[in-house]
């Protein structure tokens, strides 16, 4: 009793001394001696950071951070006790003690984290200020240039605008960010992200401090070689390199200062970059490294198993396992991995009973670190090889016998549909197939036969999402196979029938249902190089366009593409395939009609002009139709003629993209010299002419010129009226901060400045002169939302050229 009334009054005397010495709340300095406790803060003089205790999510530890103040969701971008959480933030103190060092004292006093400063001093000009970049330093007045210690060179697990990411020569100490092990829990987990051990000029990310499973690839004085997204790196960070007799560093600056980012090594074990929409309160993942979950090192720890397919990646727990940690696993933090319910017992032939067996996991990318047992000849052997070692959890037979022992990390579940994926056909590795795993008899699931993923259905029902997904792509394969046994089917038969029901939404019509439809193709719309156009009704009275593609053999080819590529993709921004006819020597296609019309004649019109508005929403309509193609589908399609006749508007002026018939489909991560040249002059890409391989960056060319047109309500091969070509005269006028000019005139001037700048910005990326330089469609949506803020793009060389009267890309294109 007695020493509890001692206590308490110690605890009164502590925080009476606290009082007396902590620093004024709102205050971005502490001085020496002077403390923050409870709920004071220190804020940044600009009121960008803040520093102070917090408890992440529903934990009920302590730390001190520094957060975003102005972020609702306060996101933290430093930790001091990472490991050593407080549990009574008005009880302790952040003190900048009289040897000059920030140290955290807990309830009872004793130093929990300190900045361990070694050169002590004891000058009382010495004080500590959090700055407006997010930094806190440690400083001397007398000398203040120079920070004594800062967090920038001591980052916990954010990458910070201006903080170096590096090696101290002197100290050889590495600036490391290092994952937190849940969103609950910022002790450092087993993701980092630092300079190459061997301090060679590139990042890396590391499991355990030591495996590295992601490198940048080597500074090459611009960019990393390896990271994919260049455009990213060279225009929206601006990475650069530091190399001098003290230091060495990676550090990166915002080309926008006024865009807000985070860039943390998340607890999955992937660096994530985020961009904050202050309009619509919430970050936007930019990009992730890698970008799949499951090319993280061991993303889900011991005997968890990948899934690609369930997107984002998701973890299970092998059959008969269970998570090690439910809370961390519940949370998305799956490293830490699963265990079994029940141990196996090593096999004892006298007791078969209670013993153990080997379960089949099908379809798996086999464990890392296989021991392999070249003597074993058969599949039995191998099985008897892993049984009689305790240590043995799993076996494998192609051929070749491999065993493993202790942990098996690094499987993934795979699909019918991912076949053939073994990109480095190097050595006799066997990497996929079916891998069985050692479970004690009563942890086996009953009947395996059939019951192919073997994983558990986690409980929010993904590995049923992954099975469902498996069932859809079957019934689409399906699908396309009859909708080609079809269209061949009715070339031999010639049969007439009624309109028929073939792919989901897809119908087969009759050469005279359309005759009928059409009121004999009376009513026409529109006339091009493909055939023509015609206005029509189906029984439901709903209006149709329907396209009679004309000479043969490019009708034909149009037709297929057509089909193919629209029969199975749905988008708002696309334009939908209702149905076909393939009869004979006629080819028709089959389109919701589209009673706004194509695009080019609303720019050519003198009345009813479209306005500023209207341009931004359809200028971001087709941007998300595009890179729904590029990117969502699976393939990839380039559409390869992207101009203001192929996007059509419906009543509401919502843009759909149309015409298909020239799109080429290519497969994720592939691109291709293609042979013949597609598309329009005026909007093709330079690559088209100089061979180099054709990627969906086609499509970003076009659509840039198309973006000039939308500006400026000329067309773009026009000359213009005498003040020049207009892509460079935006590229010029951009640099003089002067875009109102450019606009159309119709509009009179009833235009939002900023977004006509965006727009100006966004078609200058647009058009750069290399693929790399453009921006992804995906990228195009993110600045015209408002995600991405970007700079003054280069003048492409190409208009360079036109204004020094060269010989240009441009007008080699037009003399093809
Ligand atoms: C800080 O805590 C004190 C007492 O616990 C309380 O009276 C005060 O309102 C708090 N201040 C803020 C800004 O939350
Ligand atoms: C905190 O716990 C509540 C109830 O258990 C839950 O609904 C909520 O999502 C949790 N919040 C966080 C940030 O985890
Ligand atoms: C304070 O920290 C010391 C050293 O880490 C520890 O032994 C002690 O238990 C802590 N006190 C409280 C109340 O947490
Ligand atoms: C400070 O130094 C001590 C002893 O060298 C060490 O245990 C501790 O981890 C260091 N703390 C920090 C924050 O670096
Ligand atoms: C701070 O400045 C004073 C006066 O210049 C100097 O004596 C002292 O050594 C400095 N302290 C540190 C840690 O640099
Ligand atoms: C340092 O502290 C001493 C005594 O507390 C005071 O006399 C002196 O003026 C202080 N010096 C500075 C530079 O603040
Ligand atoms: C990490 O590495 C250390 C040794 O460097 C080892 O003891 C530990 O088990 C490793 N942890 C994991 C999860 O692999
Ligand atoms: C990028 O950073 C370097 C130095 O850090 C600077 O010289 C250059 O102007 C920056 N570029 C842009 C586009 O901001
Ligand atoms: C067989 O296993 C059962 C259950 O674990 C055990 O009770 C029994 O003693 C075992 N028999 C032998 C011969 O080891």
């Amino acid at each position: 009793m007695k020493r509890l009334v001692l206590c308490n009054i110690i605890i009164a005397f502590i925080l009476f001394i606290s009082l007396k010495t902590t620093a004024a709340a709102g205050d971005s300095t502490i001085a020496l001696g002077q403390a923050i406790s409870g709920n004071q803060t220190l804020v940044s003089k600009g009121g960008h950071f803040e520093l102070g205790f917090f408890h992440p999510g529903n934990s009920s530890n302590y730390y001190i951070g520094i957060w975003f103040k102005n972020i609702p969701t306060h996101d933290v971008v430093w930790v001091a006790n990472r490991q050593n959480p407080i549990s009574n933030p008005s009880i302790s103190l952040l003190k900048l003690s009289n040897n000059g060092n920030l140290v955290l004292l807990n309830q009872s006093g004793s130093p929990v984290w300190s900045s361990n400063i070694s050169t002590v001093s004891t000058s009382n000009s010495t004080f500590a200020e959090l700055l407006d970049n997010g930094n806190l330093v440690i400083r001397n007045s007398s000398n203040p240039s120079t920070p004594i210690w800062q967090t920038f060179e001591h980052p916990s697990h954010a990458w910070m605008p201006g903080a170096p990411l590096g090696v101290n020569k002197q100290t050889g100490e590495f600036q490391t960010i290092t994952s937190w092990k849940s969103s609950e829990d910022p002790s450092p987990g087993l993701f980092s992200l630092s300079l190459a051990l061997d301090r060679s000029s590139q990042l890396v990310e590391l499991y355990n401090s030591s495996l590295i499973y992601v490198s940048t690839g080597v500074w090459n004085g611009q960019f990393f070689s390896s990271l994919p997204d260049v455009f990213i790196e060279k225009f929206i960070y601006n990475f650069s390199f530091v190399e001098n007799e003290e230091q060495k560093y990676a550090a990166f600056t915002l080309v926008d200062p006024s865009m807000i980012t985070h860039t943390v090594m998340d607890p999955s074990g992937q660096v994530k970059q985020f961009s904050y929409l202050s309009d619509k309160k919430q970050w936007m993942l930019i990009t992730s490294q890698p970008s799949a979950l499951c090319d993280v090192y061991s993303a889900c720890g011991a005997f968890g198993v990948c899934d690609r397919k369930s997107s984002p990646g998701r973890c299970s727990c092998f059959a008969g396992f269970e998570p090690v940690l439910k809370m961390d696993w519940d949370l998305g933090a799956w490293s830490s991995g699963c265990s079994r319910k029940t141990s196996f017992q090593c096999n004892d032939k006298s007791n078969k009973s209670t013993g153990d067996g080997f379960f089949e996991m099908k379809m798996v990318k086999m464990p890392s670190n296989p021991l392999k047992l070249t003597a074993v000849q058969s599949a039995e052997e191998c099985e008897k090889a892993c049984g009689r070692h305790c240590a043995c959890t799993a076996y494998a037979f192609n051929g070749k016998c491999s065993i493993w022992n202790g942990h098996l990390e690094n499987v993934e579940q795979l699909h019918d549909s991912d076949g053939g994926d073994d990109d480095d056909d190097d050595d006799d590795e066997f990497k996929a197939g079916s891998l069985f795993l050692r479970l004690a008899t009563s942890d086996i699931p009953p009947s395996t036969n059939n019951v192919s993923p073997p994983i558990l259905k986690s409980s929010n029902g993904h590995a049923a999402t992954a099975v469902i997904s498996s069932v859809v792509a079957a019934v689409l394969v399906i699908s396309f196979a009859i909708v080609v046994g079809f269209l061949w089917f009715r070339r031999r038969r010639s049969a007439s029938r009624m309109a028929k029901q073939v792919l989901g939404s897809l119908s087969s019509f009759t050469y005279s249902d359309l005759q009928r439809m059409t009121k004999n193709f009376s009513d026409i719309l529109g006339k091009g190089g493909f055939g023509s156009v015609f206005k029509g009704a189906l029984p439901d009275s709903t209006i149709i366009a329907v396209k009679k593609l004309e000479g043969s053999r490019q009708g034909e080819k149009q037709f297929r593409t057509e089909v193919s590529t629209l029969g199975s993709i749905h988008h708002v921004n696309l334009v939908r395939l209702r149905g076909f006819c393939c009869e004979a020597n006629n080819r028709l296609l089959v389109y919701d009609y589209m009673p706004g019309g194509s695009l080019d004649s609303h720019l050519s019109r003198s009345t009813n002009v479209l306005g500023w508005k209207t341009r931004y929403q359809i200028i971001l309509g087709v941007a998300r139709g595009l890179d729904y193609l590029h990117e969502k589908c699976r393939e990839c399609i380039i559409h390869c003629d992207i101009k203001p006749e192929n996007i059509l508007l419906d009543n509401e002026l919502r843009p759909m993209v149309a015409d298909f018939g020239m799109a080429k489909l290519i497969g994720h991560d592939f691109s291709r010299v293609l042979t013949t040249v597609r598309g329009t002059l005026g909007y093709m890409a330079p690559e088209w002419i100089s061979g180099l391989p054709i990627t969906v960056k086609v499509d970003v060319y076009s659509f840039g010129m198309m973006l000039f047109e939308l500006i400026s309500g000329e067309r773009n091969n026009s000359p213009g009226d005498g003040r020049g070509y207009f892509p460079f005269r935006v590229a010029s006028q951009l640099a003089d901060g002067n875009v109102i000019d450019l606009l159309d005139k119709r509009l009179q001037g009833e235009v939002d400045e900023e977004e006509l700048k965006r727009i100006c910005g966004v078609a200058c990326w647009c058009i750069q002169d290399s693929d790399a330089d453009r921006p992804t469609m995906g990228q195009v949506v993110q600045i015209l939302e408002g995600v991405l803020l970007v700079n003054m793009p280069p003048f492409p060389r190409f208009l360079q050229h036109l204004m020094d009267g060269h010989d240009s890309m441009y007008v080699n294109m037009s003399s093809i």
